[in-house]
């Protein structure tokens, strides 16, 4: 096998998840927000058009993007579709937004996204007073016919950021009181942002409680580095023969750092060297070493902290030779792509042993040189998951329709031949 040495220092580009909400809580706000670093990327460029079609003022997305807020009635309706691309945050939460307008909204998006289920939202937000029509039974296109909310207390019943903010937004566009309850705590953004712009939210794990807010103060903040993106070259760096490396500004928030864990658990040497606060959101350099994995477990409750680093746990577990069982995690199949279905069956064409369960897979087999052709059915994070498992000592993969990961991480494949020789 030929040693592979990741050296150097990778600023990932900004948290896409944080992106969006700093887009949509600006535009809402009253006066002028100022944010640096925001994730210039397919998916958050669909989110500032919608806004725009919704009557928002959002320049081009820069270093520093200004954005004039227009306060929480400052939306109109769109003379056109809303096109949220391949973007399920921007169409997820934006129909919670609007659903407290008295005006009527058609989202629409590209296949991947027309296919995944909408209904999780429009359920709520027709409870609170909305009306929600689809084209079909589930999916997009949907319509939305904003109206004046009421209150609700809503039980998920699963772990959606996706749609606890939906209600948190219908909530704070209309003016009353939310109260969403989760099964596990996903990540928790809107809450923080929302807070930092002096609504009054309360989020005790599970329970997330909205108070209606007059006003939104304006942002003055500085987007961390996306712990998904830095993810990848974590992974990439621990399975190396010799690696050290430097990842900056990663956003630490608990509900996002469930692959540091579960890579740590498995052996990896990842340790955070500096620690700041940047807004609400608290951030730190990781380091990480190269390391010898053993297999691990993931069960339900660690799910949604790791949510879209499994793919990438499946190829770090492939690349060391390591078992790797998932279980709970059947909202894999309601992602960009169907990503258990995807990563066993592109594990299995390049040549490693895994198997589908219906929610979740394995992982299992000796370290073994892989290697074939990935079609990762445009799903960014598949794309890079095998992109690392390729970049992985001795392996020879090719991944097919590389482009995708613009949706979240455009220089993803610069930023890799950069480090790993
Ligand atoms: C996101 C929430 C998660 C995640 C997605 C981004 C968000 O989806 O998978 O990539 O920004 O709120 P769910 O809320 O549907 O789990």
């Amino acid at each position: 096998m030929a040693a592979l040495n990741v050296r150097g220092t990778v600023r990932v580009p900004g948290d896409k998840s944080i992106s969006h909400r700093a887009l949509m809580l600006g535009a809402l706000a009253e006066g002028e927000s100022s944010v640096r670093g925001i994730l210039d990327s397919a998916d958050v460029r669909s989110t500032r058009s919608v806004l725009n079609a919704l009557g928002a003022d959002i320049p081009e997305l820069g270093s520093v993007t200004t954005i004039a807020g227009g306060g929480l009635k400052g939306l109109r309706a769109s003379g056109s579709a809303l096109d949220c691309g391949n973007s399920g945050t921007t169409a997820r939460l934006l129909a919670g937004l609007v659903a407290g307008n008295d005006f009527t909204s058609r989202f629409v998006g590209d296949d991947s996204l027309s296919r995944r289920p909408m209904k999780r939202v429009a359920e709520p937000l027709t409870y609170m007073g909305a009306r929600c029509e689809f084209d079909r039974d589930d999916g997009l296109p949907m319509t939305v016919h904003g109206a004046g909310l009421r209150s609700i207390d809503w039980e998920t019943g699963s772990s959606s950021a996706q749609v606890k903010s939906a209600i948190l937004l219908a909530g704070l566009t209309s003016g009353v009181k939310v109260r969403v309850t989760e099964k596990r705590r996903s990540r928790d953004h809107t809450e923080r942002m929302l807070r930092a712009m002096g609504v009054d939210v309360e989020n005790d794990g599970t329970q997330v409680c909205l108070r209606p807010a007059r006003r939104l103060a304006p942002l003055d903040m500085d987007i961390p580095a996306d712990p998904s993106s830095a993810a990848y070259f974590a992974a990439l760096c621990t399975v190396a023969r010799n690696g050290v490396l430097d990842l900056p500004e990663v956003c630490l928030n608990p509900t996002r750092s469930g692959f540091v864990e579960a890579l740590s658990r498995m052996g990896g040497d990842i340790e955070v060297i500096s620690a700041s606060f940047s807004g609400e959101e608290s951030t730190g350099t990781l380091r990480v070493r190269s390391a010898e994995l053993t297999g691990i477990e993931i069960t339900e409750e660690e799910v949604p902290a790791l949510i879209d680093e499994l793919p990438l746990l499946a190829c770090v577990a492939a690349a060391a030779g390591v078992e790797l069982v998932v279980t709970g995690a059947q909202e894999l199949r309601a992602k960009e792509s169907d990503r258990i279905a995807t990563v066993v069956s592109n594990l299995r064409s390049v040549g490693a042993q895994a198997e589908e369960h219906p929610d979740g897979l394995r992982v299992w087999g000796g370290r073994r040189t892989l290697g074939g052709s990935v079609d990762p059915r445009g799903d960014h994070r598949i794309a890079m998951a095998f992109g690392i498992l390729g970049a992985a000592t001795g392996n020879r993969i090719t991944v097919e329709s590389r482009e995708c990961v613009g949706v979240s991480y455009p220089a993803f494949w610069t930023d890799l031949s950069r480090v790993a020789a």
